[in-house]
């Protein structure tokens, strides 16, 4: 935690009432940054901001709307942009012109705000999604108009290249300090419910374990590979990559080891105690068969940091947010 760069800082985050923001935000506040926090709640909720409720000002409003973006980026020294619509594959891939126009209004409206209020600093939270189906794995940071970008996210993947450029031209252009960031797949017990299809990966395996489902039917192959890194984790190499001020070069917020969906799903059912027959179902799409990062950029620019929650642990904690969101699991009948 950078005190000497964050202190006295003035930071808005947007979208700070959401799943990384409320990570983020704590995190900032402790370093000593001044913070405010725009949020729409259109997916988002205070309760995550309680610990910090004093120490933050909160702003209800929507970023699409250019008028909100000049208030309340007047008088910052950064913004750091996380709002957007970020649900899951079975949402995203149905829905890919919403995902684009969407995510493209409220991230370059706040840009462009930000360049006319003479904002010195700005995160542009991208996403993996931009890499094409058929990157080489781990992925280094490729451009990201290689290819098209991971076909279930097609257009969210558009809006964040879409959106990096943007960044890219107006670091050249203006001089502002634009950081990029491409996080992986962040997880934790933050994590707010909404619908099934608007799930992510850990959060819906977990459910659906907890929840007795037997058998457990898992989509695709079970053999596609992921990073998972805690989102506490990704946020502070978040906030070390902006401290960096790494202009125009994205990096990589992920690492290399990866597990494959089997094997997560194994590690969940040891933790919760449950043994349900596992299907897998190749009839419904599975995304990229590896996705894990190249982390040498990311390495070199923290410090060699190391993440501080393992993976079990990391389960382990879905287990409690389980049990805060639906209640204590059901009981189920005898392990096969
Ligand atoms: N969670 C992931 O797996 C993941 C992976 C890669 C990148 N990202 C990116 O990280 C960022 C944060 O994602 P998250 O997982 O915290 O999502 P989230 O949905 O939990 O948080 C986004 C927040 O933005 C708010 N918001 C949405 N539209 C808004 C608008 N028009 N005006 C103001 N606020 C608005 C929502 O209410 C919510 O609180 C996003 O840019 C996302 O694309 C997330």
């Amino acid at each position: 935690m950078n005190k000497e760069f964050w202190g006295g800082r003035r930071v808005l985050v947007g979208g700070g009432c959401g799943f990384l923001g409320s990570y983020l935000t704590p995190q900032l506040v402790e370093a000593g940054a001044r913070v405010t926090v725009v949020d729409s709640l259109e997916n988002g909720s205070p309760d995550n901001l309680r610990p910090v409720a004093e120490q933050v000002e909160f702003v209800r409003a929507d970023l699409r709307d250019p008028g909100v973006c000049d208030r309340v980026t007047w008088g910052q020294d950064v913004v750091m942009n996380l709002a957007a619509r970020a649900y899951g594959m079975d949402y995203s891939r149905a829905h890919h012109g919403d995902m684009l126009v969407y995510n493209l209004l409220c991230t370059l409206n706040p840009l462009e705000a930000a360049r006319r209020n003479g904002v010195e600093r700005f995160l542009v939270v991208s996403s993996s999604c931009v890499y094409p189906d058929d990157a080489p794995t781990p992925t280094p940071e490729l451009d990201a108009f290689t290819g098209l970008p991971e076909r279930v996210n097609e257009g969210y993947g558009w809006a964040k290249r879409v959106q990096e450029l943007a960044g890219e031209y107006y670091a050249r252009d203006y001089g502002m300090k634009v950081t990029t960031v491409r996080p992986f797949n962040p997880y934790g017990g933050n994590y707010r419910w909404t619908s099934e299809d608007r799930a992510h990966v850990m959060p819906a395996l977990v459910k659906r374990v907890l929840d007795g489902e037997d058998p457990l039917v898992v989509w695709g192959s079970g053999r596609q590979r992921r990073n998972f890194l805690h989102a506490s984790d990704a946020t502070r190499l978040i906030m070390k990559v902006v401290e960096a001020g790494v202009v125009a070069t994205p990096v990589n917020i992920g690492y290399d080891d990866d597990v494959s969906i089997a094997e997560l799903v194994g590690l969940i059912c040891e933790v919760a105690g449950r043994a349900p027959a596992v299907v897998f179902d190749t009839s419904k799409p599975e995304g990229r068969s590896r996705k894990c990062a190249d982390a040498t950029r990311l390495r070199a620019l923290t410090g060699e940091y190391r993440p501080r929650v393992s993976l079990r642990e990391g389960v382990e904690e879905m287990i409690g947010w389980y049990e805060r969101t639906f209640g204590r699991p059901p009981r189920v009948s005898q392990p096969h």
